[in-house]
C-alpha cells in the first residue's frame, strides 16, 4: 500500500508513521528526515535546506520532489511506503500522481490526522528527538524513560531549531496557505480519510490501523 500521512507540523505524522510503516512492513519515507540527514551530511542539498527550514518555510517543490522520487526509487519502496510531510503542495502531489502513474501505481490512501493549534504548539514545544534513530519524545505527553536519552536505541535527545516558539507558528501558518489544500485535492479524488490525532499516541494508532483495514476509500 503507497499511502500518504497529511496533517500539520506537530499532529503526530512521524510518530505514527514509524509504528505503522513497521506494521505494514513498508519503509518510512519522511521529507523531513531527509533534509536533516542532508543538513547533517554539509551536502549541496542541505545548504540550500537549511535556509528555508531555519524560516519556518517550504524548501522549494524541484528540490524536494526530486529528493522524495530518488528515494521511492530504492528497491525497499517497490510494495509500498509511508509518505510523511511529503506531498505539501500542489505542485508535489500532481507531480508524485504522474511519477507513480508513469510506473503503474498509485497513491491508495491519504490519512488525514486532525489535531487543534494550541495542542500543536504544545506538542512542538515540548518535543525532544533521537540524534541516531529519529524517534519523537515529548517532555509531558511522551517522556523517555531516562531524560535525555532514547528507549529504543540509547542515542541522546535533541531539541529542533525549528520547534521555537515564532519559528512554529510560523510553520502553521505556511501549513494552513500551501498544504491544507491538498485535503480537498484529495478528498476529491475519494482519496482521503480524516483521523482524529487529539487523542492519546495508542488511541491515534488503532483509529489509524482501523482506517487501513478498511482499504482504500
Ligand atoms: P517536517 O520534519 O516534515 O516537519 P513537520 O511537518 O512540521 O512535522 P513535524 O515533524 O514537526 O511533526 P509531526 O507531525 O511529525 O509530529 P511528531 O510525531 O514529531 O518538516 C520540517 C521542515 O522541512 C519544513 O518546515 C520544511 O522547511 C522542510 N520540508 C519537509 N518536507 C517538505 C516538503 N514536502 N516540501 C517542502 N519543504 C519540506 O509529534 C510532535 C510531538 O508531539 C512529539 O513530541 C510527540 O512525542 C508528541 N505527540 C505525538 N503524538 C501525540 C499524541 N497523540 N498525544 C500527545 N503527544 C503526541
Amino acid at each position: 500500500m503507497r499511502i500518504v500521512l497529511l496533517g500539520p507540523p506537530g499532529a503526530g505524522k512521524g510518530t505514527q508513521a514509524s509504528s505503522l510503516a513497521i506494521e505494514l512492513g513498508v519503509p518510512h519515507v519522511a521529507s523531513g528526515d531527509l533534509f536533516r540527514d542532508a543538513v547533517r551530511q554539509g551536502t549541496a542539498l542541505g545548504l540550500k535546506a537549511k535556509h528555508y527550514m531555519d524560516r519556518g518555510e517550504l524548501v522549494p517543490d524541484d528540490l524536494t520532489t526530486a529528493m522524495v522520487l530518488e528515494r521511492l526509487e530504492q528497491p525497499d519502496a517497490a510494495n509500498g511506503v509511508i509518505l510523511d510531510g511529503f506531498p505539501r503542495t500542489h505542485a508535489q502531489a500532481t507531480s508524485l500522481d504522474r511519477e507513480l502513474h508513469g510506473i503503474g501505481q498509485q497513491i491508495d490512501l491519504v490519512l488525514n490526522l486532525e489535531v487543534p493549534d494550541d495542542v500543536l504548539i504544545s506538542r512542538l514545544s515540548g518535543r525532544w528527538i533521537c540524534r541516531q534513530c529519529q524517534r519523537a519524545y515529548h517532555e509531558v505527553f511522551n517522556p523517555p524513560t531516562k531524560p535525555g536519552v532514547c528507549d529504543a536505541c540509547g542515542g541522546d535527545l535533541y531539541q529542533r531549531e525549528d520547534d521555537r516558539r515564532e519559528t512554529a507558528v510560523r510553520r502553521l501558518e505556511v501549513y494552513e496557505r500551501q498544504t491544507a489544500p491538498l485535503i480537498d485535492y484529495y478528498r476529491e479524488r475519494s482519496l482521503l480519510r480524516e483521523v482524529n490525532g487529539d487523542q492519546t499516541v495508542e488511541e491515534v494508532r488503532k483509529a489509524l490501523v482501523d482506517a487501513v483495514t478498511q482499504g482504500s476509500v
